[in-house]
């Protein structure tokens, strides 16, 4: 029985109870080979991994927490752009399960009304030239309710049954598997202009007064618009446009 509305995503499916990330176990698998489209899901990550260093709270049987590999030919500099598209998915996915307030925080985490449901960690590995492979992590939180958050999430996290969406698990993958393929396929087919075109659409980002922690420096401004590479460009004090390569992005209160 077909349980997937997907033909590649997930045709290799691995499924554990525990492991420390499924980022490390799906780098594993692909540099043993494993083929586009490869997934690994588990139950609980006992050192789930997060952007910049950080963590990412992983409960038994809460979430979904899950790497996809890909392996795409497009060249390395556009690997970040895959982060996007999978933002966008992912948005799409919410927005079909009744989520319509779920919209896209430069780069790509996924806030409803400002706190975050949703963290995607991007790994890749090969040379300037080509891309081996691509490591696509997503953290997903499902079924945590307010009470269960860590003190230092509750102020910060939500999740679909926080936000009323009330979903097994196995359906709510369903339905991002799906939205995942068809996006990525849409893009090998045409490009990143749409997807980040859609981007722009489903972002709580652009038009607010933003202030951005870059490694380099801290900005404060107006986030004007996405280039074409997916960097963001953010309207400082004296007038002139930043161009924003990665960094962290908060929403000023109006
Ligand atoms: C972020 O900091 O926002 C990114 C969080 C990414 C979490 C997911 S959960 C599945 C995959 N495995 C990990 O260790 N991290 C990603």
């Amino acid at each position: 029985k077909k349980v997937l509305d997907t033909d590649v995503f997930g045709k290799r499916y691995v499924y554990m109870d525990i492991t420390e990330s499924t980022n490390l176990e799906a780098r594993k698998l692909a540099q043993q080979g494993a083929e586009e489209g490869t997934v690994v899901v588990t139950e609980e990550q006992s050192a789930g991994r997060g952007r910049l260093s950080r963590g990412w709270y992983s409960p038994f049987g809460k979430g979904i927490w899950f790497s996809i590999i890909l392996r795409p030919e497009f060249l390395p500099s556009e690997a970040a752009k895959c982060t996007l598209m999978a933002a966008v998915a992912l948005t799409k996915a919410f927005h079909k399960m009744g989520l319509s307030a779920a919209g896209i925080k430069w780069p790509n985490d996924i806030l409803v009304n400002g706190r975050k449901l949703v963290g995607i960690l991007t790994e890749m590995s090969g040379s300037m030239e080509e891309i081996n492979y691509i490591v696509m992590g997503i953290g997903i939180n499902v079924k945590t309710t307010q009470e269960e958050l860590p003190e230092e999430l509750k102020h910060i996290g939500t999740s679909l049954a926080m936000e009323g969406i009330d979903i097994e698990r196995t359906e709510a993958f369903k339905i991002i598997l799906g939205e995942l393929e068809q996006q990525y396929y849409e893009v090998l087919s045409n490009g990143f202009e749409g997807t980040l075109e859609e981007w722009k659409q489903l972002s709580v980002t652009l038009g607010q007064d933003i202030e951005v922690r870059a490694p380099d420096h801290t900005y404060e401004g107006v986030a004007m618009d996405l280039d074409t590479d997916g960097n963001l460009l953010v309207k400082v004090a004296d007038g002139t446009i930043k161009r924003i390569v990665a960094g962290d992005v908060s929403i000023r209160p109006k």
